[in-house]
């Protein structure tokens, strides 16, 4: 694990799009793992800047995004889909037909997310998963206890998460019980890995993913066994470290 302490937000969000531009100048075909939330944004937003400014082509990029609410309507304007097409494809000009997320309102929930992991699979694997972290230590949104084995699924949502995404929906009643989710072995089979975090707030979720034990209480923790993970922090949220 590389742990990059830098001092403002934004200057996470810089140095983490840095990383994935050069990915995807080294293969504009590259498949890039996307994730919500308000982490991400400033590295959205960063890449956007260098397309704007001709430094980055990601037209032939595809994308396969970590999770999805179950029985959202899909243009909902916070279904994960909605939220992945306005934060992220039409901002970069990704090809809307190359960008995949799991689909929380399949019949056959089983099939839908086996057949996202084959997916990923065929694409020849995710070259680089963007992650945040949630608060309680989850990462995508595999809650603690998540198997470290676990492949896309069906995930009930901890209470915690429900009332820190109800800032997202008009009432708190709205936000969805349950998602589906990359497993924690899907984001482990990425080739690299880049969690962004910022906020004291995410102090307690990156000392322990970081320095805790590898263990489901603290599912970024599983990122100790990747090979190529960066962990990439404002000050606020290296506090504990
Ligand atoms: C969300 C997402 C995660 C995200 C985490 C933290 O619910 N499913 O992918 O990393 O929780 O969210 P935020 O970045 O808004 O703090």
């Amino acid at each position: 694990m590389e742990i990059i302490i830098l001092p403002t937000p934004a200057d996470v969000g810089r140095v983490a799009a840095s990383l994935i531009a050069r990915v995807v100048n080294e293969k504009p075909a590259a498949v890039l793992g996307l994730a919500t939330g308000s982490s991400p944004q400033d590295i959205y937003r960063s890449l956007a800047a260098r397309v704007e400014a001709g430094e980055l082509d990601v037209s032939q990029a595809s994308g396969f995004a970590l999770d999805e609410y179950v029985g959202i309507p899909l243009d909902h304007p916070e279904s994960y889909a909605s939220v992945i097409a306005r934060d992220v494809v039409e901002p970069l000009g990704m090809d809307p037909a190359k960008v995949r997320v799991p689909d929380g309102r399949a019949d056959d929930i089983e099939a839908a997310t086996r057949e996202y992991d084959e997916a990923i699979a065929a694409a020849g694997g995710v070259d680089i998963q963007i992650l945040g972290i949630g608060a309680n230590g989850h990462i995508g949104f595999n809650e603690p206890t998540s198997s470290i084995a676990s492949r896309t699924r069906i995930k009930t949502l901890a209470p915690s998460t429900r009332e820190a995404n109800a800032r997202f929906f008009d009432d708190p009643a709205d936000v969805p019980t349950h998602c589906l989710t990359q497993g924690l072995g899907t984001i482990l089979d990425a080739k690299a890995v880049v969690l962004v975090a910022q906020g004291a707030g995410k102090a307690d979720a990156i000392a322990a993913a970081v320095e805790g034990p590898v263990s489901a209480m603290c599912p970024g923790s599983a990122l100790q066994l990747h090979r190529h993970a960066t962990i990439i922090v404002d000050e606020a949220a290296a506090s504990k470290l």
